[in-house]
């Protein structure tokens, strides 16, 4: 009797204690999560911001319902390496990352177009060739500085402290070297090297052979300024999104140490895997190969502080 009556009591006092925590949470954050039961699913209190159960209107997230969705936005730079990278993350049978979805110009018309777009993506309606659909325990896409992103930055901060998404920044040190990169691909937008058809990335040494057999001439009036100006975005998107859950991740870093990828994968709190891409890097080697008039940037640039972009392998 004594034990029964005890643990009648337990019981009252523990749902008590539930409901409490429910309705302080309702009241300190507006964000979904406050509709799971007490406890359980083992997330702790203060990641439960950014664990989410969206309900999405075009199908149903069926046995994968009650697993948290992450949203994560990768905040880049043309030819910083995003395009691989991406193909990296979405080799996880857990990951959606739906590309560079604000390229096209509707989407960023304005902070509503955006807020929209965005709404859609994270309530995993967007569909692309990457959504992993109901089994998602990420979902983000690819977000280039030039894209809006700086412009309505205050806005977008808000989104994303409200709606707990975590920034994956994703930059290159070696900014002479995306230079070339970006140089050589508007070139080939044009040109189309290979068959005739433009190729931002590709999947085989042929043609990457073949892309990087154009080598860009390199305005060296305005070179120090432009390099400068790359820097200066850089700092300025760090220090706008500075209050967002983030992680910064360069290029060349995870080029030499894939264990980089444990990281992210740990910061999205996904279940660990290898992940693989098929992307094959255009521009290989010495960057001296690769620019037509070489010796002029290399005495442009010797004896500023990008001197070290000249030797630099990646
Ligand atoms: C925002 O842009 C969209 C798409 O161009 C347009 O339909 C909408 O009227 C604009 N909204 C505002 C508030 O300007
Ligand atoms: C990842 O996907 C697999 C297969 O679709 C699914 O069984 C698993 O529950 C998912 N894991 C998470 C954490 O969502
Ligand atoms: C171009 O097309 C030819 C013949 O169709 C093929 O053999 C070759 O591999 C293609 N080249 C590239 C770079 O795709
Ligand atoms: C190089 O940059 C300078 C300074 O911005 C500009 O005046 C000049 O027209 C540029 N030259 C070429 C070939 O684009
Ligand atoms: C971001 O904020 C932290 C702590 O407030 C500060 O130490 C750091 O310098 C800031 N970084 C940037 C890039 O503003
Ligand atoms: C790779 O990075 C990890 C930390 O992210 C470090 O512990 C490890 O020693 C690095 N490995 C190499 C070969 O540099
Ligand atoms: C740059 O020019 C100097 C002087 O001509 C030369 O010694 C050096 O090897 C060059 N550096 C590169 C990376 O080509």
């Amino acid at each position: 009797m004594v034990v029964l009556v005890f643990s009648m009591v337990c019981g009252v006092y523990i749902c008590l204690i539930c409901l409490k925590q429910i309705n302080i949470q309702t009241k300190t954050n507006t964000i979904q999560v406050i509709e799971r039961p007490c406890g359980g699913n083992g997330i702790e209190l203060p990641e439960m911001p950014y664990g989410h159960y969206p309900n999405p209107k075009t199908f149903s997230r069926a046995e994968c319902e009650g697993n948290p969705v992450r949203f994560f936005a990768i905040l880049s730079m043309q030819r910083s390496g995003s395009g691989w990278f991406e193909s990296l993350l979405n080799s996880h049978i857990n990951v959606s990352s739906n590309g560079e979805i604000f390229s096209v110009r509707i989407r960023r018309e304005n902070v509503s177009s955006i807020v929209q777009t965005l709404d859609k993506v994270y309530n995993l309606d967007w569909l692309s060739s990457a959504a992993k659909n109901q089994c998602s325990a990420a979902v983000g896409f690819k977000w280039m500085l030039n894209q809006g992103l700086m412009e309505h930055h205050k806005e977008i901060l808000e989104y994303f402290n409200h709606k707990g998404v975590s920034a994956i920044f994703l930059f290159r040190r070696n900014l002479l070297r995306r230079m070339v990169s970006d140089l050589a691909n508007s070139y080939d937008r044009r040109a189309k090297l290979l068959n005739g058809t433009h190729k931002a990335h590709v999947h085989s040494a042929q043609e990457a052979e073949k892309l990087s057999e154009y080598k860009p001439t390199i305005n060296s009036t305005s070179l120090v300024t432009d390099l400068k100006n790359s820097e200066l975005t850089v700092a300025k998107a760090l220090e706008y999104f500075n209050s967002t859950r983030h992680i910064v991740l360069y290029y060349e870093d995870i080029v030499k140490n894939r264990t980089k990828l444990k990281e992210v994968q740990e910061f999205l709190r996904l279940p660990k895997m290898k992940l693989t891409s098929r992307h094959v890097k255009i521009h290989q080697g010495s960057l001296r190969d690769h620019v037509m008039n070489w010796d002029d940037v290399n005495k442009t640039l010797t004896g500023t502080a990008y001197e070290r972009f000249l030797r630099s392998d990646y």
